[in-house]
């Protein structure tokens, strides 16, 4: 099979899905990428094109769901493979909306199938979810361990993970990596890319970190009454550049056809509090916590086992909590407003915040 040269990138502009462009743009891979922005801003691209040192190829300003428009990208672009970011993320959230959750998060991923097929683009590198394992009985989780998926997040992404398997049945020409992330944190090591959620931060690290800066006055600790060694939960964290590390191999390591299920964590647990004390010592700042109550939805643990992904591509994480700590403290120093934090020049050209595919780089190569 030869290396795909051509990388379109859905949800491009998020805390993922910007690392991993950074990191193709690096490889040398021609990289376009699609995002609606409902949960990023077009600076992130501009930042992944000036930590690359090398331009997008395209950014189009569209939702994945919206077939006509993503059709006129695949016939704008000699497309060899995709890595679908494009999704909604937030457990709390789609239990308040579930037809949402899976409109976008089912339904993007069957009209991307659709428009694959038809521009004869077999390669897929998909985002699954480790909340797809639910409560589990025992840590570490393999891939072929019981999945039992407890709220509409969770279950949207097991859905796809299951139309994935049909569509390889049925179509032996596809070969499709679903990679299941544990925690991706930490931020791009340049300090100009990182997590930046719009509003309350959902997630654990983004929340420390703003408590860290002053920005919020304490963590809420949901939960000291699990069966854990602190009674707090603990979770697997893993560097998002590790993550983005991972999507690289899953394009450029030779795949047999079929669906590839592959954890992508460090094997590590870390409690909250842990956690806590980790970014403490990074940042040399005070983050001080209260317990609350347990959250709806929550599991006590979720650590991976992650000798699969090891076994196929002789591919370990690299970067340790504490660097995890230090590269996302950076970012939220060196970016006190997110990306509204004045961080590189900028283009030629403003983005343009219109539906529709149109592109961000009037002339690609422009930009940085
Ligand atoms: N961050 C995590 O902890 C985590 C863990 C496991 C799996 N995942 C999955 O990884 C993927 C990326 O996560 P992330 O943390 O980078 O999230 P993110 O919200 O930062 O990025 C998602 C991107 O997709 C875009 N998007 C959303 N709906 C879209 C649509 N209909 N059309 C086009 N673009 C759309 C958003 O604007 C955003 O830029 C998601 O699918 C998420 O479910 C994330």
């Amino acid at each position: 099979m030869s290396q795909p040269r051509t990388i379109l990138v859905t949800g491009g502009a998020g805390f993922i899905g910007s690392h991993t462009c950074a990191e193709l743009l690096s490889r040398g891979h021609d990289v376009v990428v699609v995002d609606n922005h409902e949960n990023s801003v077009p600076e992130a691209l501009h930042r992944v094109e000036s930590v690359a040192g090398r331009p997008l190829t395209a950014a189009y300003v569209l939702d994945v769901r919206d077939r006509e428009a993503l059709s006129n990208v695949f016939a704008s672009h000699p497309v060899d493979a995709v890595v679908h970011f494009a999704g909604r993320k937030a457990v709390a959230e789609s239990v308040r909306m579930p037809v949402e959750y899976y409109d976008t998060n089912v339904g993007g991923t069957t009209a991307l199938l659709e428009v694959m097929s038809e521009y004869h683009v077999h390669r897929l590198v998909f985002s699954s979810s480790c909340s797809l394992y639910g409560a589990a009985a025992h840590m570490p989780l393999a891939e072929d361990d019981r999945v039992a998926p407890v709220n509409p997040y969770a279950r949207s992404k097991w859905m796809c993970e299951q139309i994935l398997t049909d569509v390889c049945a049925h179509r032996p020409e596809f070969t499709v990596h679903a990679l299941r992330y544990f925690n991706p944190v930490g931020a791009h090591p340049s300090g100009l890319l990182g997590e930046d959620p719009l509003g309350v931060p959902d997630n654990l690290m983004p929340y420390i970190a703003q408590v860290a800066a002053g920005l919020r006055e304490h963590v809420t600790v949901f939960g000291d009454d699990w069966p854990t060694p602190d009674r707090t939960g603990v979770r697997d964290y893993i560097h998002v550049m590790d993550v983005a590390d991972g999507h690289r191999i899953a394009l450029e390591h030779p795949a047999p056809p079929g669906l590839h299920v592959l954890n992508l964590g460090s094997g590590q647990g870390t409690s909250v509090l842990q956690l806590i004390e980790a970014y403490q010592h990074a940042s040399g700042r005070s983050v001080p916590y209260r317990i609350g109550p347990r959250r709806p939805g929550d599991v006590p643990e979720l650590v991976a086992d992650g000798s699969a992904a090891a076994d196929t591509w002789n591919w370990h994480p690299i970067r340790d909590l504490a660097r995890m700590c230090q590269d996302s403290w950076r970012f939220q120093v060196d970016n006190p407003h997110g990306y509204r934090t004045p961080g590189v020049p900028r283009p030629a050209t403003e983005p343009q915040a219109t539906t529709g595919p149109i592109r961000l780089h009037a002339t690609p190569g422009s930009d940085t």
